[in-house]
């Protein structure tokens, strides 16, 4: 992309983010339908962290007082789901959620109650981690069926890794480190496979440790590739080399990166699912393209040159079809960034529609490529 180009898309993500801290007010967004409208989840549910992190960010770029002032008061709400909360409302995903929220406020302005609740998080993520198989636990059992979740982790824990990363480093503990690179070498042996292409749900025996089943979750089926849970691999496997400088994570991130791009269609907008019998009709899902642009960046990061830009051309080449084909740029009105996000289609809950999650990594990649140098992922 050229600056030029970058530079239009920036001006209208900052005209676009500032719209929308007018008009959520006190909102913990998850969806949008095609009403243009986002909803407003309990800050419990998993998305809570992404639009003060947008806000954040913004602020970050910006030095416009007026986003942190509406990001300032997110992690102390989200706090009290960890301390009063009743089991079962937070689970692997604190790192989605405090990431966006304590660590960057404690990152940007010092704050200390931001580092104490970030390091509050950490701990309950670690809490989760079973020594005997190698993994941290992703649901509780209210999630899915009652009792069978004990032993289950999934790909999406790949990028909630980085709470754990930060906490090793902030206090000079190994480990949350520790924990932090075994499960990824769990996600190298049982998630990802040999083309690439990455297992969304792995069920283990929670007493022995052993190997029991995939299991589709929010993909096709147990042996397809759901897009987003791509995303999740490619970038949480990049962040992981970055934070231990193993390659072998990098080899993962960039077999992942491969798959991914090879799969994406002509306009470069992913389908939800990657192998489905007929992906002709099948909606799009513009959230693992956003995702999967923002950790390609880290990849043309943590790759020498000529390397580097076989990856920042599929990151622009990815963000270029998202500003193009599902930016909501001509409807002001719209409180969305991107359409075209699936959620859960074997669910049947948010086909084509658009995710506060998408629009986070979709301002996270453009910030990368105006330079924005800070990380929480
Ligand atoms: N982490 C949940 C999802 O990607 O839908």
């Amino acid at each position: 992309m050229k600056p030029q180009e970058v530079d239009k898309i920036w001006e209208q993500l900052v005209s676009k983010v500032s719209a929308m801290a007018e008009r959520m007010q006190d909102k913990s967004p998850h969806r949008a339908d095609k009403s243009g409208v986002y909803d407003s989840m309990p800050t419990w549910w998993w998305t809570s962290g992404f639009w003060p992190g947008m806000l954040w960010i913004l602020f970050d770029m910006t030095n416009e007082p007026v986003f942190k002032e509406k990001a300032w008061k997110w992690d102390a709400e989200l706090e009290n789901w960890l301390h009063e909360g009743e089991l079962g409302q937070l689970h692997h995903d604190v790192g989605f959620q405090f990431l966006p929220t304590a660590v960057i406020k404690y990152i940007l302005t010092g704050d200390r109650d931001g580092k104490r609740i970030g390091l509050t998080a950490a701990n309950f993520m670690a809490g989760r981690y079973n020594p005997v198989g190698k993994f941290i636990r992703a649901w509780n059992d209210d999630t899915w069926e009652k009792d069978k979740t004990t032993g289950w982790a999934i790909i999406d824990c790949s990028l909630n890794l980085s709470l754990l990363f930060w906490a090793a480093n902030e206090t000079s503990d190994p480990r949350f480190k520790h924990i932090a690179t075994a499960h990824a070498d769990t996600v190298l042996q049982h998630f990802i496979r040999p083309d690439g292409s990455v297992n969304h749900i792995v069920s283990f025996d929670a007493e022995t440790g052993e190997f029991i089943e995939s299991l589709g979750g929010q993909g096709f089926g147990p042996h397809s590739s759901w897009s987003r849970g791509q995303a999740w691999a490619l970038y949480g496997m990049a962040n992981t080399y970055r934070y231990t400088g193993e390659k072998r994570f990098l080899d993962a991130a960039k077999r992942v990166a491969h798959y991914f791009v090879a799969c994406l269609p002509e306009d470069g907008v992913p389908y939800w699912d990657f192998r489905t019998p007929d992906l002709v009709d099948e909606p799009r899902d513009s959230s693992a393209g956003a995702i999967a642009a923002s950790g390609l960046l880290e990849i043309a990061q943590l790759t020498d040159s000529a390397e580097s830009r076989l990856y920042q051309s599929a990151a622009e080449r990815i963000l270029a079809s998202l500003t193009q084909h599902c930016g909501t740029w001509d409807m002001p009105e719209h409180e969305a960034i991107l359409l075209n996000a699936t959620g859960h289609k074997p669910g049947n809950a948010n086909v084509d529609v658009s995710l506060i999650y998408g629009d986070y990594y979709y301002v996270e990649a453009m910030a990368k490529l105006k330079g924005w140098s800070h990380r929480i992922f």
